[in-house]
C-alpha cells in the first residue's frame, strides 16, 4: 500500500509539475486532490522528433501524470472543476497525441465552478479586499461549497436536480450581480444548456473515485496526490487572508481524494532554491531591486497561469521549517538550483527579527510578518553552470554544499535536485 503526497513548500510554483512528471515513472495513479484551474503546473516532455523544440505544457486540472501512457490520472472530490478550462485541456492534451480515455477519472463528487463565480471572483477583486487572485473563480465556489448550495458533477446527471438547484443559487447571484455589474443577469436556461452539453463530454470520466483509489490500494498500486498551490497559501495554515480557498497542505490530501490518512506513506515537499509568490500578501525575504529582478528574468517567473510576474526573493528556511512540520515533510525536491548559477553571493534566510528580537517561528498573522526582518546567512555564488549536471557529484562544490547547508539548517532529507525544466535536468541525491 502506497500513496506519496508532493506538496508545494512555498507559496507555489515550487515546480511541482516538473516533480510529479518525474516521480510518475513509477507511478500507477496521479491524484489531485483540491484547488482548481488557479493552478499552473508545467511539464516539458523532449521532442517527437529529432530536432524539433522541447513540447511544452501547463496543466491546470489534469494530473501531471498524464504523460506516463500507463498511469490512471484521478480528479478529486476536492477539486473545484471548470469544464471550459477542463475541456480545452483535454483538446490540447488530445491534440498532441496524448490518450485521455480510459485514463482519467473525475470524482462524482467534485464542485462544478459556475460563470457566476468567476464573475465574483473578479468583482471582489475591484475591491479593497482584492488579494490578487488568478480570477478563476475559486473563492466563492468554495464558498457555495462550505454553505451547501455548491452545484457538483453529479448534479449534471439530473436536469431536473440541476436546475432546480440552479434557479435558487442564480436567483441569489442575480442579486448581487446586478448590484455590482449594473442590469447583468445569469440566464438559468442558457447555463443549463452549456453544463448539460459539458455533462455529454466527461459522462463517462465520471466515477466514484474515493472507492476507486480504495481498490487500488488493496491490489498495492502507487499513487501519487498531487498537491496544487503550496502550504503558505493554504487557507488555515497559510498567510490568512492572503491565501487561496483549499488546502494545499498534505492533510488536504485525505479530505480531498477520500484516502484515509493511515493510507498515507510517504510526504515530500518541493521547494525552489530561493522563493517566490504572485499576489499580494506578507513576503519576508521579498527582493523589490535589481537582484530579486535578475532571478525573475532568469528563472521565468511569470505566472504558468495568469502570465502575472512573481515576485522574487531568497530562500525562507523559517517559513521552510514551518511548512516542513505542518505538512509532515520527510523529503524535499530542490528546483530552480540553476537559476542561481550566476550569482556571487546567495543570501538564505534563517531567522527573523521582530523589534530586534530574534524569532525562529513562523508567524501567519499578517501584521507581524510583515514586519519581521530577515537575518541572512551568506554563502558565496559558485559562477559556473549547472544546467548539464546529470549526478549530485557533478555540482560544483560550492553548489553542493549549498544543498548541504539546506539539508543541515531544515534537518530534512533532500533527495531531488532540479537543474533546468527538462526531465534529465533531475538529479538524485544520495
Ligand atoms: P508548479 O505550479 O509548482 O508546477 O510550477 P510552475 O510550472 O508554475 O512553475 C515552475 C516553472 O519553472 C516552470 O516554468 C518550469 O518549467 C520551470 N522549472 C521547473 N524546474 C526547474 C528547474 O530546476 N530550473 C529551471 N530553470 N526551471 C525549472
Ligand atoms: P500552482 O499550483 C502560485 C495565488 C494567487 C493569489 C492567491 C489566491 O501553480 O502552484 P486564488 O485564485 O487561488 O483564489 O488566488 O493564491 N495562487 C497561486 N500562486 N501558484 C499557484 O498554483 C496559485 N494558485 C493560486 O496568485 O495570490
Ligand atoms: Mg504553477
Amino acid at each position: 500500500m502506497s500513496v506519496q503526497i508532493i506538496v508545494g513548500a512555498q507559496w507555489g510554483d515550487e515546480g511541482k509539475g516538473k516533480i510529479v512528471d518525474h516521480l510518475s515513472h513509477s507511478a500507477d495513479i496521479v491524484a489531485r486532490y483540491q484547488g482548481g484551474a488557479n493552478a499552473g503546473h508545467t511539464v516539458i516532455l523532449p521532442p517527437a522528433r529529432k530536432g524539433e523544440p522541447d513540447a511544452e505544457f501547463v496543466l491546470h486540472l489534469i494530473p501531471s501524470g498524464i504523460f506516463h501512457p500507463k498511469v490512471t490520472c484521478v480528479i478529486g472530490n476536492g477539486v473545484v472543476i471548470d469544464p471550459a478550462a477542463l475541456m480545452n485541456e483535454i483538446n490540447q492534451l488530445r491534440s498532441a497525441g496524448i490518450k485521455i480515455n480510459g485514463r482519467l477519472l473525475i470524482s462524482h463528487n467534485a464542485h462544478l465552478i459556475m460563470p457566476y463565480h468567476k464573475l465574483l471572483d473578479s468583482a471582489r477583486e475591484q475591491g479593497e479586499q482584492k488579494i490578487g487572485t488568478t480570477g478563476r473563480g475559486i473563492g466563492p465556489a468554495y464558498i457555495d461549497k462550505y454553505n451547501r448550495i455548491g452545484i457538483r458533477v453529479v448534479d449534471l446527471l439530473d436536469r431536473d436536480t440541476l436546475s432546480k438547484k440552479l434557479r435558487l443559487n442564480i436567483e441569489e447571484k442575480n442579486q448581487i450581480l446586478s448590484k455590482i455589474y449594473g442590469s447583468k443577469k445569469l440566464d438559468v436556461d442558457e447555463i443549463i444548456s452549456e453544463y448539460q452539453e459539458f455533462d455529454k463530454l466527461i459522462d463517462e470520466y465520471v466515477t466514484d473515485t474515493s472507492r476507486f483509489l480504495a481498490e487500488a490500494l488493496r491490489r498495492k498500486k502507487k499513487i501519487l496526490a498531487e498537491g496544487a498551490q503550496g502550504a503558505l497559501l493554504d487557507v488555515d495554515h497559510g498567510t490568512y487572508p492572503y491565501v487561496t480557498s483549499s488546502s494545499p497542505t498534505s492533510g488536504g490530501a485525505c479530505t480531498g481524494l477520500g484516502l484515509p490518512p493511515t493510507a498515507i506513506s510517504s510526504i515530500m515537499g518541493v521547494a525552489k532554491a530561493y522563493c517566490t509568490r504572485v499576489g499580494h500578501g506578507p513576503f519576508p525575504t521579498e527582493l523589490e531591486n535589481e537582484i530579486g529582478e535578475r532571478m525573475r528574468t532568469i528563472g521565468g517567473e511569470f505566472g504558468a497561469t495568469t502570465g502575472r510576474p512573481r515576485r522574487c526573493g531568497w530562500i525562507d528556511l523559517v517559513s521552510l521549517r514551518y511548512s516542513i512540520r505542518v505538512n509532515g515533510i520527510q523529503k524535499l525536491a530542490i528546483t530552480k538550483l540553476d537559476v542561481l548559477d550566476d550569482f556571487g553571493e546567495i543570501n538564505v534566510c534563517t531567522a527573523y527579527l521582530v523589534d530586534g528580537k530574534r524569532m525562529d517561528e513562523f508567524p501567519t498573522d499578517v501584521p507581524t510578518l510583515e514586519r519581521v526582518v530577515p537575518v541572512y546567512e551568506t554563502f558565496k555564488g559558485w559562477k559556473m553552470k549547472t544546467t548539464n549536471a546529470r549526478k549530485f557529484s557533478d555540482l560544483p562544490l560550492k553548489a553542493q554544499s549549498y544543498v548541504r547547508a539546506l539539508r543541515k539548517r531544515l534537518k530534512t532529507e533532500i533527495s531531488m535536485v532540479s537543474v533546468g525544466p527538462r526531465r534529465d535536468q533531475t538529479l538524485f541525491v544520495r
